[in-house]
């Protein structure tokens, strides 16, 4: 199904995004949003590194207010999550977001992807 090439320009991303982060974190302290991403999408989990929660909001609307309510602190189908953070801190919150128990749906990776996970969660984390 992939194709050699396909495979190999992944692997060679994979190395180039895993060059930059090392730049990045012995350089200076101002990560910036692209070397982020780029972690992230080299499931190379730089330590803490936090999701955009305004583009979490803008999700949380879309694929969540349903059940947790428009801000997420009424609550509905599912839970407040208002202080969610004093039961889950951020990656429990992703962990739980990418593989909920039932009712919750299973919105990773078909709906949200791994950036939108950690998107998600950083807003879930600021109720
Ligand atoms: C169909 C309704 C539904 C949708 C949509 C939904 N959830 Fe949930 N969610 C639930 C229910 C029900 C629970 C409680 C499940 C349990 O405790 O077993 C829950 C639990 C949670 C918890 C854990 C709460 C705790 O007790 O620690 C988090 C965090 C969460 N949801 C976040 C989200 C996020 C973020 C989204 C959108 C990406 C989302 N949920 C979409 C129904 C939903």
């Amino acid at each position: 199904m992939l194709r050699p090439n396909r495979v190999l320009s992944f692997v060679l991303s994979l190395a180039i995004a895993g060059v930059l982060v090392a730049a990045c974190s012995k350089g200076s302290s101002n990560s910036n949003q692209g070397a982020n991403m780029m972690a992230t999408s080299a499931g190379n989990s730089m330590m803490m590194a936090m999701g955009d929660a305004a583009h979490g909001k803008k999700l949380f609307t879309q694929n969540c207010a349903s059940c947790h309510g428009p801000t997420g602190r009424e609550g509905g189908v599912g839970p407040s999550l208002k202080n969610e953070r004093s039961r889950k801190n951020n990656s429990q919150t992703m962990a739980w977001i990418k593989d909920p128990q039932p009712p919750m749906p299973k919105l990773y990776p078909v709906t949200l992807s791994d950036k939108d996970v950690a998107d998600v969660a950083a807003f879930v984390q600021s109720l």
